[in-house]
């Protein structure tokens, strides 16, 4: 079972099973774009339980992507931000474990919060927003259902993964504000907030290497290792579209925002995984998309 099928991971995650040779059931409050004779697709709510059951009957593995996912709407809305994350989770969690199933977890690198850079796994979590904290719980439920009841469990902390189907975040916005103007950019902040950027792709290997060979009840975190200032992304996307407009900034970013991260990666390369895609590379594949 994929939940958030219908998301930007789970789109793609789903679509690679099937192409694997997979049967997928597909769970999501919004409809789905895929067809394919092997996949199901439930529309649910992760909170309705008995729903959530009955659609994992005979599952084997369940990839729990279904979540609230904007920072700023946990601030704005933090009890919605709870129950879809903290409760959804846990829901996932014990109907898998009636199943028999296991569970691979996308948690976030905002759990950290403000971290020691590079981050790794032992850091303490410590979320400086609403949605930092309510994916940390899923954290803490994938450790205690793992210590309490043997249920395999794999966290993959992900960091900010873009590329080709996602319609938020960083690049898609500098995209979208060039397409409508091609002479004048605004950047959010101040241009100098340093990310780990990750592409979709070597993110999906890393849920398939986790499936495989990493539910044992671990934390791995899922970047690129390496910090890119949202300069160096401007860059790079005036220099795919050969355009140089005046660049303003807004000087402030949302609230809750981690401004600087970078993940120590060693922990999850040890199982043998490692991010293949370039950031230059990834923004001209995003490009690609965008522009059909
Ligand atoms: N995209 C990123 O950069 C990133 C980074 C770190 C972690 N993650 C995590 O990866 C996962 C997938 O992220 P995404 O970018 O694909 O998000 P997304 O917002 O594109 O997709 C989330 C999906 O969950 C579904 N959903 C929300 N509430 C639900 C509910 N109550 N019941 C059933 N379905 C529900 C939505 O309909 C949506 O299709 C999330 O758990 C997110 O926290 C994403």
């Amino acid at each position: 079972m994929v939940t958030g099928c219908s998301g930007f991971i789970g789109t793609h995650l789903a679509r690679r099973l099937l192409n694997d040779g997979f049967h997928v059931i597909g769970y999501d409050m919004n409809k789905s774009s895929i067809a394919d004779p092997n996949f199901e697709f439930i529309q649910g709510d992760i909170l309705d339980m008995e729903k959530l059951q009955k659609s994992m009957d005979g599952c084997e593995s369940v990839f729990h992507l279904a979540a609230q996912t904007s920072v700023p709407k946990s601030t704005s809305d933090p009890f919605h931000d709870f129950k879809t994350n903290a409760e959804g989770v846990f829901n996932v969690l014990l109907a898998a474990k009636e199943q028999g199933a296991k569970v691979i977890y996308t948690s976030t690198s905002t759990v950290y919060g403000l971290a020691d850079m590079p981050t790794n796994e032992s850091q303490t979590l410590k979320p400086i927003s609403f949605y930092g904290a309510s994916k940390a719980a899923g954290d803490l439920y994938c450790f205690a259902f793992h210590h309490t009841f043997g249920l395999d469990t794999a966290i993959l902390r992900l960091y900010n993964v873009y590329g080709p189907g996602n319609s938020k975040g960083v690049m898609y916005d500098l995209f979208k504000k060039l397409e409508r103007d091609p002479s004048h950019l605004e950047v959010i902040g101040t241009g100098l907030q340093r990310k780990d950027y990750v592409y979709i792709d070597d993110v999906i290997d890393a849920l398939l290497v986790a499936y495989e060979r990493g539910v044992s009840g671990e934390a791995y975190n899922v970047g690129n290792g390496v910090s890119t200032t949202v300069n160096d992304v401007v860059r790079i996307i005036l220099d795919v579209l050969q355009l140089r407009p005046e660049i303003t900034y807004t000087g402030q970013s949302w609230k809750g925002d981690v401004e600087s991260a970078q993940a120590d990666i060693s922990k999850f390369k040890s199982l043998g995984w490692h991010p293949k895609v370039s950031i230059e590379d990834g923004i001209r594949r995003t490009y690609e998309w965008l522009k059909d």
